[in-house]
Order: structure tokens, then C-alpha cells, then sequence
């Protein structure tokens, strides 16, 4: 074996064992805090992923809303390929020639401000929380002013602090006391927000679209709302478009679609099309919260993971991959809502935005993605009765199609 090929190390750990023995091996070696199919994947290519016994699936999931480009995209290996050659990591002791050209693609978009680089969409989300208190306490001298108001149901990440304005008592059991004192509000209801969201706010962290939570659509005019009492009381409003973000819904942002501009908004998932990478961006106002030594990630934006994300920056716009978003992903909303129909009384509808749908189910999804999975398709659940299909944006109409039969047959199992 070469000192260069890692694809060795693989192919010996195949022959030592079959798929079965190497899902044993996982159980055996990894901490045991993912609920994993019993499948090992080991390759790529556009929305196909195949297993190491040589089993094809249709990739509906796109590794959780992230290669945005599909797999096996051979511009982005050339771009991490190229960059790896040149320089990999460097530090931000330094300006970096690629962050700085990502920051640049980014400020092109639909927010305008600056922005910091970490490594995943719980950092992202970190970042922003910790910037909003840092602002209110510090550049604006409100010490008091450090209540964070979040949704329930949402989903922010799993550290202390995105943990804390995640509202879904799930993924907090156990782990207190977390970052206080967050205020939890029914998402969607424009009748408490006035009440709470004062002069005493610190921020108010939400998703356009809950993502994790099942997909759930604000009603219209609701982010406007909210964004109305952030700016009356100077409150910071951060938008986390984790999920949401880098094309999903048809636009850059999900909030293009909603005639709101956050203060912060926080970005992973798709930036770096595979390759990990998040960013927090602020307004010029917010982000006199940071000063040198207020904050910083190793990793951040670094010359590797920068590349990749310029890469999918380029390739959005070149191969026109919002205006084709918008068409599949209409295409997959009407298809899913005839399925919902057809189905009944398995399914109660189906909703979503772009290439972020959900198949409402009456009952439990988890059963129905394993079936999905075992006729080769890949779905992944959200908020416990949702089938949730997010392919990679390059997903054609008949891939869709295919997907849509694969599922009906799923249901069909029951
Ligand atoms: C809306 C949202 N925010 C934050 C996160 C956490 O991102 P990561 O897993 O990259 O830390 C996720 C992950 O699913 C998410 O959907």
C-alpha cells in the first residue's frame, strides 16, 4: 500500500469482513449515540450512493441537506484537490486568501455584512448567540439585557448553548443546566410575540423553516412580524439557515421569500457541499459585538474547507442550480401532495419549500424510511411522522419520480 492510498486500508477492511460484520465492528468501536441504518456506504455519484456489498440506493437525503452538489462531483474534487496541493490550513493568524474571496461570494447575496467562519451549523448558531449577548452587554451597555427568546419544536444544534434555544425537550433531557434564560414561544403564533419580545431581549434565534422539527412552514407574514419587534425593541434577530440555506428552498436564503433580512444569519450544511464548514454572518451594527479576542475557531474558514465552499458559491450560479431547485422542487411538492392524497389515511398531507419536502404521515415515519431504504431509497425522518426528502439540488424530475414510486411502495408495505 502506497503512504497515499487510503482506498487500500478500505479494501482490506472488506475482505477481512461482510457488511453485517462491519456494522458489529460500528456497535463494538463508536460511542453509541446515533440511531444508524445497518448500512455502510462507501461511494458516491450525482444522487447515487452505493453500499460496500455493492448495493445502489437513490439518495433523497443528501448526507442531511449537504452535498448540494450530489456526490462525486468532479469540479469540487478538482477544487479541494487543487487547494490541498497549494495549502490545506494555515491558521487565522492570518488573513486567508479563500475566506476572504468567500466572504466576498457571499456579501454578493441576500445579506449584507461580515462574516466569521467555523466548522458546522451548532457552531454557527454558538457564534451568533454568543455575538448577540456580546453586543447588548458590551458595544450597546445593557448588561441586564441577555434573555434569548426561541420556538419550540426548533432545532439548533447539540453544544450547551445551541442546545439551549433548541425546543425540543428530546435532545435537552439530561443535559442541564444549560445557558439561561431562554423564553420558548409556539412557532407560528403571532399573538404572543409582542408580549414577549421587549426591551429585555437579548435575540431571538429562528428557523424560516423548522427543519428537523417536520418541516414546518411559518404562516405568512410571520417573520415580518417578528422582525418588526426586533427592530422596535433592538433586539437581535438571528435567522438560522443551517438547513434552510445555500439553495434548498429555491433561493440563497429561505428568507428571500419572506421580504425579511435578518441581523445574523447563521450557514453549514450546503456551504461546503460535503466539505465541513459553517459560517456566522452580522450586519455591520451587530457585529461591532466582536473584538480581536472575542471569539475564534481553529478550523474556521480555513484554505481547504474555503475552497470547496467558493467552488459551490461558483457552480450555483453557473449551473443554474436555484432556478432548477425551484422547478424539481416544485415538481417534488405537487408529487408528494398526490401521494398524501392517494394514501390516505397513512398520510395527513405533505408541505415544504424548493427541495425541503416533507411527507406528513399519521403515524411513526422511522418504519416507513427503513422500508424506503430496504427497496433502495434513502429518506431520512423529521419531527417523528414526517418523511422528509431532501436530494441533492442537481436531482433531475425523474429521479423524483422514481423516488415518489419507491416511497408509495414503502407505504404500500404497512
Ligand atoms: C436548523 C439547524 N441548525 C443547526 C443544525 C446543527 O448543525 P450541525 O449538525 O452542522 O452542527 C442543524 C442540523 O441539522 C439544523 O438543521
Amino acid at each position: 500500500m502506497g503512504v497515499t492510498d487510503v482506498s487500500a486500508i478500505r479494501y482490506s477492511l472488506i475482505e477481512m469482513s461482510q457488511q453485517e460484520e462491519l456494522v458489529d465492528a460500528g456497535k463494538r468501536l463508536l460511542l453509541n449515540n446515533y440511531r444508524q441504518a445497518p448500512i455502510v456506504m462507501t461511494r458516491g455519484e450525482g444522487c447515487t450512493l452505493w453500499d460496500v456489498s455493492g448495493r445502489r440506493f437513490l439518495d433523497m437525503t443528501a448526507g442531511v441537506a449537504v452535498c448540494v452538489l450530489g456526490h462525486g462531483d468532479l469540479g469540487l474534487a478538482d477544487a479541494i484537490g487543487t487547494q490541498a496541493r497549494r495549502l490545506v490550513h494555515a491558521s487565522n493568524l492570518y488573513y486567508l486568501e479563500n475566506q476572504l474571496l468567500l466572504a466576498e461570494a457571499l456579501a454578493r447575496r441576500a445579506f449584507k455584512g461580515r462574516a466569521f467562519f467555523c466548522n458546522s451549523g451548532t457552531e454557527a448558531n454558538e457564534a451568533a448567540l454568543k455575538l448577540a449577548r456580546r453586543y447588548q452587554i458590551v458595544a450597546r451597555a445593557q448588561p441586564a439585557r441577555t434573555e434569548l427568546v426561541a420556538f419550540e419544536n426548533s432545532f439548533h444544534g447539540r453544544t450547551m448553548g445551541a442546545l439551549a434555544v433548541t425546543g425540543q425537550p428530546k435532545y435537552r433531557a439530561g443535559f442541564g443546566p444549560l445557558v439561561e434564560p431562554v423564553k420558548f414561544l409556539p412557532f407560528g403564533d403571532s399573538s404572543v410575540l409582542r408580549i414577549a419580545i421587549t426591551e429585555k431581549t437579548c435575540a431571538v434565534i429562528v428557523e424560516p423553516i423548522q427543519a428537523e422539527g417536520g418541516i414546518v412552514l411559518p404562516p405568512p407574514g410571520y417573520l415580518q412580524e417578528l422582525r418588526r419587534l426586533c427592530t422596535e425593541t433592538g433586539t437581535v434577530l438571528i435567522f438560522d439557515e443551517v438547513q434552510t440555506g445555500v439553495g434548498r428552498t429555491g433561493t440563497f436564503y429561505a428568507f428571500e421569500n419572506e421580504g425579511v433580512v435578518p441581523d445574523v444569519v447563521t450557514l453549514a450544511k450546503g456551504l461546503g457541499g460535503g466539505v465541513p464548514i459553517g459560517a456566522m454572518l452580522a450586519n455591520e451594527e451587530v457585529a461591532r459585538g466582536f473584538e480581536p479576542g472575542s471569539h475564534a475557531s481553529t478550523f474556521g474558514g480555513n484554505p481547504l474547507a474555503a475552497a470547496a465552499a467558493l467552488y459551490v458559491q461558483h457552480t450555483l450560479d453557473t449551473k443554474g442550480l436555484l432556478e432548477h431547485c425551484r422547478d424539481v422542487g416544485s415538481y417534488l411538492g405537487s408529487s408528494l401532495l398526490r401521494l398524501a392524497e392517494r394514501r390516505k389515511p397513512l398520510t395527513r398531507g405533505a408541505r415544504g419549500r424548493g427541495l425541503l419536502q416533507g411527507l406528513v404521515l399519521e403515524g411513526e415515519a422511522a418504519p416507513v424510511v427503513a422500508r424506503a431504504a430496504a427497496r433502495g431509497l434513502l429518506v431520512s425522518v423529521a419531527g417523528g411522522n414526517v418523511v422528509r426528502v431532501a436530494p441533492p439540488l442537481i436531482a433531475s424530475k425523474a429521479q423524483i419520480e422514481e423516488a415518489v414510486q419507491i416511497l408509495d411502495a414503502a407505504l404500500g408495505d404497512a
